[in-house]
């Protein structure tokens, strides 16, 4: 059986990491791209980790690359390609640079793996999937962002460290989009099945969602040189792996919503069933007035921020 190609673009921080965990994962084999100045980094990169390959005992293969014929007909495409956010940028500073860069990356990927499923992680997520999106011109379903993965593994944690359980008797949902607004969804949120909010008491729960809201933040402060990147690199390789092993898992992901939610072609943090056609179902919960209004105002402050960058670059 062939294995799956995984292309990575972008070999920094995230991209690198999610290639580590998506290797020894075995998802499938993987090729690390970066742009030309950066001259042979992703191939040292690659390397490295293909000599960790005896020692661990994975055997996916991993190249390293500047050039996108190496990409040829992957199965899916991630795109991590772009500039990090650093202390006092907030994930809207990064709009312009990175929606040229996006551009540039999806065009190539649309001439050079026509058939994959591509997961933008670049941000602000809900502009750059949306921007790439419109220059791929591949069905919906095969063009999604990575937010809420690692936004409701984050809320996952520190629920997990309030309580002094188990993460993985933790299950959880957010919604909207990648940012401040982002919306989590009380009602699905529950411990060993109990719901949350018969453990924590409804004033320390907000905190804990604020602290979640605040997560990207968080970690920019502590590193002081960059932002986040080994749980959004996990959270990645596991929609890499719902889509190459078709699991058909449910997770929040940054889909293209029409009807759904009324949100009316605008790409937000949804609750979909993810496999090898990429979303299979976005799956609609009847929420209640106060979380369909943050729901809204979430989705507001997505529209504002497509309709911004829609603007510089229609003024580039
Ligand atoms: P990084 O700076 O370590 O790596 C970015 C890489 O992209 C660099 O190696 C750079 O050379 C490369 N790059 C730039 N332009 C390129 C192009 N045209 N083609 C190919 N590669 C190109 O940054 P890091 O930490 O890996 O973050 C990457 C992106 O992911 C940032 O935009 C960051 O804000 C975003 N991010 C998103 C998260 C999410 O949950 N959606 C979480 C964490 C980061
Ligand atoms: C994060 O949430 C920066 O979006 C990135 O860590």
């Amino acid at each position: 059986m062939r294995r799956a190609k995984i292309t990575i673009i972008g070999a920094g921080n995230v991209g690198a990491t999610c290639a580590h965990w998506c290797a020894a994962g075995e998802l499938g084999d993987v090729v690390l791209l970066d742009v030309p100045q950066t001259e042979n980094m992703p191939k040292g990169k690659a390397l490295d980790l293909m000599q960790a390959s005896p020692i661990m005992g994975f055997d996916s293969r991993l190249v390293g690359s500047t050039d996108y014929a190496d990409t040829a007909n992957s199965d899916v495409v991630v795109i991590t390609a772009g500039i990090a956010r650093k202390p006092g940028m907030s994930r809207d500073d990064l709009l312009s640079t990175n929606a040229k860069i996006v551009s540039s990356v999806a065009l190539q990927v649309k001439a050079t793996s026509p058939n994959a499923v591509v997961i933008v992680v670049s941000n602000p997520l809900d502009a750059m999937v949306q921007r790439a999106f419109q220059v791929l011109g591949f069905p919906s379903n095969r063009v999604i962002g990575q937010a809420g993965v690692l936004d409701t593994a984050r809320f996952r944690a520190f629920l997990a460290m309030e309580l002094n359980v188990s993460v993985e008797d933790i299950s959880a949902m957010l919604m909207g989009g990648h940012g401040d607004t982002m919306v989590p969804i009380a009602s699905c949120t529950s411990v060993g099945g109990i719901p949350v909010t018969q453990l924590i008491k409804p004033e320390r729960l907000a905190e804990i969602v604020q602290r979640t809201r605040d997560g990207g933040a968080e970690i920019v402060s502590l590193l002081k040189t960059g932002s986040a990147y080994y749980a959004p690199a996990a959270a990645t390789a596991q929609m890499v792996e719902a889509v190459v092993r078709d699991k058909k898992r449910l997770l929040p992901v940054a889909a293209l919503c029409n009807a759904e939610y009324g949100v009316g072609g605008y790409y937000v943090g949804v609750p979909v069933i993810l496999g090898s056609n990429g979303v299979e179902k976005i799956v609609e919960l009847s929420l209640t007035d106060s979380e369909k209004a943050a729901f809204q105002k979430s989705v507001d402050a997505v529209k504002s921020l497509v309709a911004t960058m829609e603007q510089l670059l229609a003024a580039a």
